[in-house]
């Protein structure tokens, strides 16, 4: 049975999965609308991963006896300076992301909640993972700058998920 304080972090951390779906959808529109076709696709992807990582959540709060909340959200920003200024809020996201993964196992810690601590382990690998992937985008954007043809490259190699 989750505790309470627990199952509120969870709950919070719902919210949060959520919010960066709905994040990740908004850029993906964006990116969409200008024409990157590649970065678009790698950002609808993302959104369809993060509400995996809500669902995760919602189903281990249910099943331990609880009851989820589906949250309600709000809408996020439409418009985006540039493919870089997307990137780096996505790092800026994650970063706080991974802060509130890394709450809910420091309260587990002090519980004694081995089970929902075993969960979230898989939380905190994912988020290396994205903060990595983010970090490498954004070193890969330095480095085009304002080459068109780089970017095109870019762009298609996002889409096939091929960066590195
Ligand atoms: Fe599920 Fe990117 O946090």
């Amino acid at each position: 049975m989750l505790s309470t304080t627990i199952q509120e972090k969870l709950q919070n951390q719902i919210q949060k999965e959520a919010s960066s779906s709905h994040l990740y959808l908004a850029m993906a529109c964006w990116a969409d609308v200008k024409g990157f076709s590649g970065v678009a696709k790698f950002l609808y992807d993302q959104s369809d991963e993060e509400r995996m990582h809500m669902l995760k959540l919602v189903k281990f709060i249910n099943e331990r006896g609880g009851h989820a909340t589906v949250p309600a959200l709000e809408s996020p920003k439409k418009e985006f300076d540039s493919l870089m200024a997307v990137f780096k809020s996505i790092l800026e996201h994650e970063i706080k992301v991974t802060e509130s993964i890394n709450d809910i196992i420091t309260a587990c810690l002090k519980e004694n909640d081995h089970s929902t601590n075993n969960f979230m382990q898989w939380y905190v690998t994912e988020q290396l993972e994205e903060e990595q992937m983010a970090r490498s985008i954004i070193d890969k954007l330095d480095m085009i700058g304002s080459d068109t043809s780089s970017l095109y490259l870019f762009d298609k190699e996002l889409g096939a998920h091929n960066v590195e």
